[in-house]
């Protein structure tokens, strides 16, 4: 799992490491720990744009709010967040990339991310999310990455990307999904990579229309897909529901 996530670790860590030490080398002066643990980082402008609020001790168990609103990058991976409300999110209207990564997330309030117009990074894996729907996604216009892997989600609406139509990449590897709608990918005309190994498909006849957009969907994924139900099926046996 973690070779899976390895080359979008590797692309947007060599970016944001070269912006990282461009700042951080002029403003080395300007780093600072803060009341909540938080490490927060300014910029050219003076702006605090970056707040490393990983695996703090003790582990924080919502959004902290003492964070600068400028931040354009947040950490919060590795604690034991619960649930994402949109006021705790709201104030953070430039925030480009977040880390949510190894929480305890079982909640995202309808339009929790709302406000976040500009993020384009949303990492999410190893949480205990049950259904994404169009609610949890809303009003990301500018989302590229979506890292959902190892979760708990059994349901994917066939609206959820519906207000994303810039993602290029989806992780939604090690969850509990049985059923796909076929329409559920068909408006990202960016999708370039989607993930769905180890889940639990159900390759019953009402998985032809999902089966149907993954085998013209460029970046086939299929390889290491497989059926967990009915007995004996397959991806490739599902030829036979077109004959009905
Ligand atoms: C960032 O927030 C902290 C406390 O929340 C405050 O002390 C600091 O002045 C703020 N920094 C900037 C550059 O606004
Ligand atoms: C977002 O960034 C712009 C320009 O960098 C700045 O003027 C604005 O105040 C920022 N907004 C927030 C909420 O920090
Ligand atoms: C996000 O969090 C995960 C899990 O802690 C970590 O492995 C990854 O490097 C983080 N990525 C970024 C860009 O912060
Ligand atoms: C999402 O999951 C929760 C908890 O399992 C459930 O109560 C809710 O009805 C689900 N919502 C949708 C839209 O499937
Ligand atoms: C397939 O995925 C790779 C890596 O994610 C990407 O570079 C490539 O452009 C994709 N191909 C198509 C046809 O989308
Ligand atoms: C698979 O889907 C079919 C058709 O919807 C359904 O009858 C069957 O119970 C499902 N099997 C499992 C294991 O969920």
């Amino acid at each position: 799992m973690t070779l899976r996530e390895a080359p979008m670790a590797c692309s947007s860590g060599v970016v944001m490491s070269a912006l990282f030490w461009s700042v951080a080398i002029v403003y080395l002066t300007n780093i600072g720990r803060v009341s909540g643990d938080c490490w927060l980082i300014e910029g050219e402008k003076g702006f605090v744009w970056l707040a490393i609020c990983s695996q703090n001790q003790p582990p924080y168990e919502a959004i902290p709010q003492h964070i600068n609103s400028t931040i354009v990058d947040l950490r919060l991976n590795e604690n034991k967040i619960k649930s994402i409300h949109y006021s705790a999110l709201s104030r953070f209207a430039n925030l480009t990339y977040l880390n949510l990564t190894k929480n305890e997330i079982s909640y995202i309030e309808d339009g929790a991310f709302s406000a976040q117009f500009n993020l384009q990074v949303l990492q999410m894996g190893f949480n205990k999310l049950r259904n994404l729907t169009e609610g949890v996604l809303r009003g990301l216009g500018k989302l590229q990455y979506l890292y959902l892997q190892a979760n708990l989600i059994e349901t994917v609406t066939p609206n959820a990307f519906w207000e994303c139509p810039n993602i290029e990449n989806i992780d939604l590897s090690m969850n509990r999904i049985q059923q796909l709608d076929g329409s559920t990918f068909t408006s990202l005309t960016k999708l370039t990579t989607c993930e769905l190994y180890t889940n639990p498909f159900n390759c019953s006849c009402e998985l032809l229309g999902f089966v149907k957009w993954l085998s013209v969907f460029p970046n086939r994924t299929n390889e290491r897909m497989v059926c967990d139900s009915p007995p004996g099926s397959s991806l490739r046996r599902m030829r036979t529901c077109m004959i009905f």
